[in-house]
């Protein structure tokens, strides 16, 4: 029965089967050494020209061809021991060896870090790149926080619902990715900028306390802290200030950290908040970077920022929100906000999470009310006709009995890179885009068949 590489380690003078790809061959004089590479680590082969069948066998192997071999587990002579490897007291002399599969030789070096290759040939072989430990260790370690997050959430009631990626285009600052209806010709779903709408109605619907580690899709250009298509830990409350919902976040984020990264240090605890005319003054950026020493990778600086303007001036002289367009005014200002009046000075109850000099998350407490969601569009300069037929739904559903609600979404891409000391979230992400927002790998964006454009009912004009 096959037990993986660090199991391997405790059953010195046993025979035992690895199975694995080779991940290095050295010939000394007649003896070839192979470093098998499973999941769990690497152990270091022998074969010697006694056995001869195998060691036949051997000769034939090439970096990445897939092994199962059978031996005893030995320690090495004291002079071959490596002490930089978990295994490297040990090796396997091979009794018997077959070969799973041939590799061609591999497009990629994978036995480096990665990052002296261009990104061009790391997204089209991503496979072979994903390969490479440091990768492994991210996605690893990425599962590990989705693992965290879930059970804190689950513990204190939040429930998981997966929300639609077919869906209506919605306002949320972005451009929207757009999919063509086969059966209603000329009309579009959306694929979801964030869930926001569908969490309000969550809240509506009585669930209360929902949770999503939910995709995203915002069609906007790409940079090393943003991606077309990335995740976000989305959350919404009932019942809730905005305290409640920034203390929630702040207590599972030193939890990851402590549980997952202890050679991390935040800072400073409980995260410092600041207004955001304050971030602007002091910092000139909305999202601060807190860092006594920029240089040390394991110095964590959580800042929440608060008190934003609900409203900027659009370029054509209208209001347009500045974060989200569903989020309620600071108490004081709720009147303002119906009544339309000092536009400029209403603050919203928006709260962004800054690490590092990053946007690492933001939410806010809603509008629950119908009238005080309308009187946004409105400032907004949207038409009744534009209102009803973007928004009718939601002030439909608010006028149902909605309760007082409020939530965040996090960018755990963002997040994860930050921890795992990457310099862009690809190295987080199994199967990113490109900077310019290719799929190298399959070829996508890609040309479609003139049978598909002509159901979708679609003409391309070049
Ligand atoms: P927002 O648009 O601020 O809020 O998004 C929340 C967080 O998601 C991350 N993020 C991204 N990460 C990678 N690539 C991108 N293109 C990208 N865009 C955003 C950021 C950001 O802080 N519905 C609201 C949340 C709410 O109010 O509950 C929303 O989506 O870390």
């Amino acid at each position: 029965m096959r037990i993986l590489v660090k199991e391997a380690i405790s059953q010195e003078g046993k025979m035992i089967e690895l199975s694995g790809w080779v991940s290095a061959r050295r010939d000394h004089g007649k003896i070839i050494f192979i470093d098998l590479r499973d999941r769990s680590g690497v152990m270091q082969l022998v074969f010697i020209p006694k056995e001869k069948e195998v060691y036949e066998k051997a000769s034939l192997l090439r970096s990445e061809w897939v092994i199962r071999a059978r031996g005893s587990i030995n320690l090495r002579p004291a002079n071959m021991v490596n002490p930089n490897l978990p295994t490297g007291k040990y090796e396997m002399p091979v009794s018997k060896l077959e070969i799973l599969s041939e590799a061609a030789t591999p497009a990629i070096a994978i036995d480096t870090d990665g990052y002296e290759i261009g990104e061009e040939s790391r997204m089209k072989f991503r496979y072979l790149d994903l390969r490479r430990p440091r990768l492994q260790k991210n996605l690893r370690m990425r599962h590990r926080v989705n693992q965290l997050i879930r059970d804190f959430l689950s513990d204190k009631d939040f429930v998981e619902v997966e929300t639609p990626i077919l869906s209506k285009s919605t306002p949320e600052g972005a451009r929207d990715y757009l999919v063509p209806a086969r059966l209603y010709p000329g009309k579009f779903y959306a694929l979801p900028q964030s869930p926001q709408q569908y969490k309000q109605l969550l809240m509506v619907a009585g669930l209360e306390r929902y949770f999503q580690i939910a995709r995203c899709f915002r069609d906007e250009d790409t940079r090393g802290d943003r991606q077309p298509e990335f995740t976000q830990l989305d959350l919404e409350m009932s019942f809730v200030e905005r305290e409640d919902v920034m203390d929630l976040i702040e207590e599972l984020y030193i939890k990851i950290v402590e549980t997952l990264f202890p050679e991390k240090k935040i800072l400073k605890k409980p995260f410092p908040r600041m207004s955001y005319a304050q971030a602007i003054k002091e910092y000139k950026s909305d999202k601060p970077d807190l860092r006594v020493d920029k240089n040390d990778p394991n110095e964590l600086a959580f800042a929440w920022v608060i008190d934003f303007p609900f409203f900027e001036k659009t370029n054509e002289g209208g209001w347009t929100f500045t974060h989200n367009p569903f989020s309620a005014p600071q108490k004081d200002h709720q009147d303002w906000l119906t009544q339309k009046k000092n536009i400029p000075e209403i603050l919203t109850t928006q709260y962004d999470l800054a690490l590092n000099g990053f946007e690492v998350g933001g939410g806010s407490i809603r509008n629950h009310r119908p009238e005080a969601l309308r009187a946004v569009f409105e400032v907004m300069g949207l038409s009744e006709q534009k209102i009803q037929s973007n928004f009718g739904y939601m002030l439909e559903a608010l006028s149902a009995g909605a309760p007082p609600h409020g939530g965040i979404a996090m960018g755990l891409d963002r997040l994860m890179a930050i921890l795992m000391n990457e310099p862009n979230i690809r190295e987080v992400i199994a199967f990113s885009k490109t900077g310019d927002g290719r799929d190298l790998m399959m070829d996508a964006p890609s040309d479609v068949d003139e049978k598909q454009l002509k159901e979708l009912h679609l003409k391309i004009t070049k």
